[in-house]
């Protein structure tokens, strides 16, 4: 698939465009990007639409958890990111404590990733305790996406990466969690590490699409991560993860055989060296 068909260019993605494939039972593909190379190899694919996650701390820094993610670094992927899409949806992840503090400074955050780094939308941490929040983004234009289950912002009050709502208590706290969010606005609920049951009981409660991530095949949409999409980070293979390709093993193989020509000097051979031109510049 790609961004275009015999008819043209296909149109961009919409957040009424989710809602409308949710009823009709058309699933939704989303995946990760934080650069501008991706960006493109994703829009080529035809993923429908493309999450800036705060996952960029893992992927992109090395780091353990989410929390140190900034706003400025958000900006900063998002914009080149959105310099590589026109079709799918650009939602950007607000980072640990950009929302958490007060309305104002929520509002004023995801301002700034809708105006600075292009998002069309943003995604949130959390249930009830952020209503009024959601609730005073949307009243301002601005999409928003919830996510509960596994929140990986809140990694120290879990105690580690594992499943949520195992337990009737837990499950039913999500399913209300879900409902609430979307009284409040949301126009699409991403859930993280949950059984399917449950995953399934919340898709069929709501009117908005779910996005899951280790959560069954009953949701509306799946996202992943795209280095773990790639295989990119072989180490990292959690139950939820298929790697569609193995590309962090042909990038080593690329990269070895590169380094060995450098040394045995058969790179750069004579096709990609420049001749002398007249007028003394290199030349293509
Ligand atoms: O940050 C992220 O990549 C996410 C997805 C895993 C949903 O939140």
């Amino acid at each position: 698939m790609s961004s275009h068909n015999e008819s043209g260019p296909l149109k961009p993605v919409t957040v009424p465009q989710l809602l409308c494939w949710k009823k009709k039972g058309r699933k939704i593909s989303a995946i990760t990007a934080y650069c501008f190379t991706t960006a493109r190899l994703v829009e080529q694919a035809g993923i429908d639409l493309v999450l800036v996650g705060d996952s960029l701390a893992n992927v992109v820094q090395g780091l353990d958890t989410t929390l140190p993610v900034t706003v400025e670094e958000v900006i900063y992927h998002t914009r080149a990111v959105r310099r590589g899409l026109t079709r799918p949806l650009l939602v950007a992840d607000m980072p640990f404590m950009s929302y958490q503090v007060s309305g104002e400074e929520a509002l004023r955050n995801a301002g700034r990733l809708m105006k600075e780094g292009g998002a069309q939308a943003v995604k949130l941490e959390g249930g009830r305790e952020h209503l009024e929040t959601v609730r005073r983004l949307v009243q301002c234009g601005i999409p928003v996406m919830g996510h509960l289950g596994l929140t990986p912002q809140s990694i120290h009050q879990i105690g580690g990466y594992r499943v949520q709502g195992r337990t009737e208590q837990a499950a039913q706290r999500i399913l209300e969690d879900a409902r609430s969010l979307e009284e409040a606005g949301i126009f699409s609920l991403v859930l993280e590490c949950v059984p399917a049951g449950l995953a399934r009981q919340v898709t069929e409660a709501l009117a908005v699409p779910t996005i899951g991530i280790g959560a069954g095949g009953h949701c509306d949409g799946q996202i992943l991560v795209l280095q773990d999409v790639l295989g990119m980070n072989p180490e990292f293979q959690p139950r939820f993860v298929r790697r569609f390709a193995q590309l962090g093993e042909e990038i080593v193989r690329a990269l070895t055989v590169y380094g060995n020509e450098v040394r045995e000097g058969t790179f750069p051979g004579e096709e990609e060296s420049f001749d002398p031109v007249p007028n003394g510049r290199a030349g293509h």
